[in-house]
Formats: structure tokens, C-alpha cells, sequence
């Protein structure tokens, strides 16, 4: 059985006053959650103050990205290691964002991953369509070839060691969230996929869904067979929110 995962994205956002509070609202409410793994994804910089603050309780941490080298002049870069020494578990790659906005190519994004791994750095590896993509029906198209990029690069039993996050654009800070079947479809295309190449694999894989997923939609999105957790943006940002969702796993 395949546990669930819910991990906060904070993208850009936060104060080192507004983390503390973040922080321990989560800390307060996180005996409530039974049913999910939680994970928190700040900014790089807040990093070591968060591990502080999650102190002992069972708040998993991770990074919004990691670069694709060990070290050396990559200015600007955050190495794997690096992470690792202030007890990062994850690193989400490729998202949408830095796709778009910061040109990262399926081939960087692919050595990112590569890098995380060799780290020992679990990677949470998002793929997703735009609006365009989708109504052009290409979505599967689109969602496969990021998928090929990774495991081309790095081998299929690489999957089974990473968690996949669907992540649609269109849905992604619009408040339009996916319907449950338009995600479980992805979804289970992306299971069936990776189940051609090796069904141990595709069982195992956490697959999780972002975009708008919030205390109202998480508990439709979450009963999808093939959907193991929730990678959400805006609704991390708030603990009530965000321990909301991962009760209603
Ligand atoms: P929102 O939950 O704000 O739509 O963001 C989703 C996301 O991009 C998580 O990585």
C-alpha cells in the first residue's frame, strides 16, 4: 500500500516572523494527521531555521530545487550536500515555474534529478501540461517526454527511488483545480507508463497531485486510486489549511 504524501511548496514566500508561525501551527496540529506524511518545501534560505523549528516532530523538509553539480563556480547554485547537512529529505525538480520562467530544460532538469539521487536526496519530480498543451490534446504526449527525459537519463529503477507530482499548469495558483478524473486519468496514464517498463516500480511510485488543491477539493482528489498525496501551493502557506488537507487524506 502506498502511503500519502503531503509536502507544502512554499515557492517564494515567507518572513523568518511568518515561518515561526507557520512552523508551530503545524507542530500544534500535526497529532491530528494519521493517514499522511507531511513534508514542508522552504525557500533555501529559510532552511536552517525551519529544521529548528520542526525540532522533533514529524515534519519531513525539503528544498525547491538542487543543483545538478557536486561543487564548484556555480554561482547562485545550492549543492545536494549541502541540503543534506541542514536535513533535507527532498528536492522538488523541475517545476513548472522554473521550467517556464527560468528555461530549465527536461535535459537540467534530468541532471538535477541525477544529482539529488546520487545524494541521497529523495527528488519530488514535477510534470505537468500547459492550458495550450491540453486543449491540443498532447497532454500525454507532453507528461511522457518529461517523464522519458528523467528515465532516459537516469534508468527506471531511478523512479522507484524519487515521488512523481502531476502537476497541470493551468491549475497551478488559478484556483482551478483539476477535476478528480481529469487528475486519477494522468495519473494512471503516468502509472501505466512506468508499469511497461517495470510494474514494481509503478506500484510503488508515489504519484501526487498539485494545482489549487486545498481543504475543500483534497478529500475527492485523495480517494483517486492513483493519486498517493497532494504537492500544494498556496494552501501550505496557511497551517490550518494545510493540516486540513492532510487530515483529509
Ligand atoms: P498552488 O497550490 O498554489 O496552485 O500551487 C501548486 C504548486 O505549484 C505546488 O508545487
Amino acid at each position: 500500500m502506498r502511503r500519502t504524501l503531503i509536502a507544502g511548496n512554499w515557492k517564494m514566500n515567507g518572513s523568518l516572523a511568518s515561518i515561526e508561525t507557520l512552523i508551530g501551527g503545524i507542530r500544534d496540529g500535526i497529532g491530528s494527521v494519521s493517514n499522511a506524511d507531511m513534508a514542508v518545501c522552504p525557500p533555501f534560505v529559510y532552511i536552517p531555521r525551519v529544521r529548528e523549528l520542526i525540532g522533533d516532530a514529524p515534519i519531513a523538509l525539503g528544498s525547491q530545487n538542487i543543483c545538478d553539480q557536486a561543487s564548484g563556480a556555480f554561482t547562485g547554485e545550492i549543492s545536494g550536500a549541502m541540503l543534506k547537512e541542514f536535513g533535507c529529505r527532498y528536492a522538488i525538480i523541475g517545476h513548472s515555474e522554473r521550467r517556464s520562467l527560468y528555461g530549465e530544460s527536461d535535459a537540467l532538469i534530468a541532471a538535477r534529478f541525477a544529482m539529488a539521487l546520487e545524494t541521497g536526496i529523495t527528488p519530488i519530480l514535477c510534470v505537468g501540461e500547459t492550458l495550450e498543451q491540453r486543449e491540443a490534446n498532447v497532454t500525454e504526449q507532453v507528461v511522457g517526454e518529461q517523464l522519458d527525459a528523467v528515465i532516459g537519463h537516469s534508468g527506471i529503477d531511478a523512479i522507484g527511488q524519487c515521488v512523481i507530482a502531476y502537476e497541470p499548469v493551468w491549475a497551478i495558483g488559478t484556483g482551478k483545480t483539476a477535476s478528480p478524473e481529469q487528475a486519477q486519468a494522468v495519473h494512471a496514464f503516468i502509472r501505466g507508463k512506468l508499469a511497461a517498463l517495470d510494474t514494481g516500480v509503478a506500484d510503488a511510485v508515489q504519484i501526487l497531485y498539485g494545482g489549487s488543491m486545498n481543504p475543500g477539493n483534497a478529500a475527492e482528489l485523495l480517494a483517486q486510486p492513483d493519486i498517493d498525496g497532494g504537492l500544494i501551493g498556496g494552501a501550505s502557506l496557511k497551517a490550518d489549511d494545510f493540516l486540513a488537507i492532510g487530515t483529509s487524506a
